[in-house]
C-alpha cells in the first residue's frame, strides 16, 4: 500500500487507473479506524479495482468548542489496518494541503444542513460537503463508500452529488455493532468503562422502537414518546434529540408506513454519539439503500 501526501499525487495516480480501464473506489475517513471503516473498506475492495482511502481530520467541520484538537489521531496504526485490508492507497493530507492559505470556498446543502445534527452543531455538514466535494474533486472516484450511522451525512452527500452533478456512485454500508450493540465510533474510544455502560441505552432506545413498529405501531409520535421514555431510564446521559424522520429530506414523518429513519443523538459525559436504524414500514428494520 502506498501513502499519498499530495493531491496532485492523488488525483494523478487515480486518472491513471481510470485510464487504464480501473474502478476507483474510494473511503473517505478521518481515521481511528475500527470496523466499521474497514467494512467500507472491504466493499470497496470487493467492488472496486483500486481503492483509495483517506484520513483526514478535517477542521472546517468542527465546532470551536468541539474535539478537533483531541480527536482520536494515529495514522501509522490506520495504515497498517489498511494494508491489511489490502487498500491500495491511503492518501494522509496535511490541513495546508486540504486548505491552502486563502482558500475562502465553501459548499453547503442549504436546508438539509441544519436539521438533525446540524442543528445542534451549526457549520458542521458545511465542513463535511466543503470537504468531500475537494476529495471527490482530487479522487475522482467512480464509487465512494459512506456508513449508515451517519444517516444525515448519507443524506446531505446525497443531495450534494445530485445538486452538484457529481459523477460519483454512492455506495452506503451497513452499521457495525459491538456484541452488545454499541454502534462502532471512533468516539467511542472517550468513554469510560461506566460511560461504555451507559452509551448503551441509545440502541435499547431504537430497539424498544423497533419492537413497537414490529407489533404494528406506525404512529411516529408514540414511536417517539417510546424511545425517549428509554433515553430517560438513564439520567447520565443527556439526549440531543431523538428523531424519525424521512430519511432523505430528514423532515419528521407522522406515520411510518411508508418507511422511516429513526435517529439519535446525545451527550455521555462530553462525548457525543448518534445512532439509528432504517423502518421499512412493514416493522423490519431495513438494509440501508
Ligand atoms: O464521516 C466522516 O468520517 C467524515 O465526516 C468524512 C466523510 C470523512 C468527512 O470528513
Amino acid at each position: 500500500m502506498l501513502i499519498l501526501t499530495s493531491a496532485e499525487e492523488a488525483t494523478a495516480i487515480s486518472k491513471e487507473a481510470r485510464q487504464a480501464g480501473k474502478r476507483v473506489g474510494f473511503v473517505p475517513t478521518m481515521g481511528a479506524l475500527h470496523q466499521g471503516h474497514l467494512s467500507l473498506v472491504r466493499t470497496a475492495r470487493a467492488q472496486a479495482d483500486v481503492v483509495i482511502t483517506s484520513v483526514f481530520v478535517n477542521p472546517t467541520q468542527f465546532g470551536p468548542t468541539e474535539d478537533f484538537s483531541k480527536y482520536p489521531r494515529d495514522p501509522e496504526k490506520d495504515s497498517a489496518m489498511l494494508a491489511a485490508e489490502k487498500c491500495d492507497y491511503v492518501f494522509l493530507p496535511s490541513v495546508e494541503e486540504m486548505y491552502p492559505p486563502g482558500a475562502t470556498t465553501w459548499v453547503n446543502v442549504e436546508g438539509l444542513s441544519e436539521k438533525l445534527d446540524g442543528r445542534s452543531r451549526p457549520g458542521h455538514f458545511r465542513g463535511v460537503t466543503t470537504v468531500v466535494s475537494k476529495l471527490f474533486n482530487i479522487v475522482q472516484p467512480d464509487f465512494a463508500f459512506f456508513g449508515q450511522k451517519d444517516a444525515a451525512q448519507v443524506a446531505i452527500i446525497n443531495k450534494m452529488v445530485c445538486d452538484l452533478n457529481f459523477d460519483v456512485r454512492i455506495v452506503v454500508c451497513p452499521i457495525v455493532r459491538e456484541s452488545d450493540g454499541l454502534a462502532m465510533s471512533s468516539r467511542n474510544a472517550y468513554l469510560n468503562p461506566d460511560q461504555r455502560k451507559q452509551a448503551l441505552v441509545l440502541y435499547r432506545a431504537l430497539m424498544r422502537v423497533q419492537t413497537l413498529a414490529d407489533r404494528g405501531e406506525s404512529n411516529s409520535a408514540r414511536l417517539k414518546v417510546a424511545g425517549e421514555q428509554v433515553m430517560a431510564e438513564e439520567s447520565a446521559v443527556k439526549p440531543d434529540y431523538f428523531e424519525i424522520v424521512n430519511r432523505d429530506v430528514l423532515d419528521p414523518v407522522a406515520d411510518i408506513s411508508g418507511g422511516a429513519l429513526v435517529a439519535v443523538a446525545a451527550y455521555v459525559g462530553s462525548t457525543r454519539l448518534i445512532d439509528n436504524i432504517v423502518l421499512t414500514g412493514k416493522g423490519t428494520a431495513s438494509a440501508p439503500r
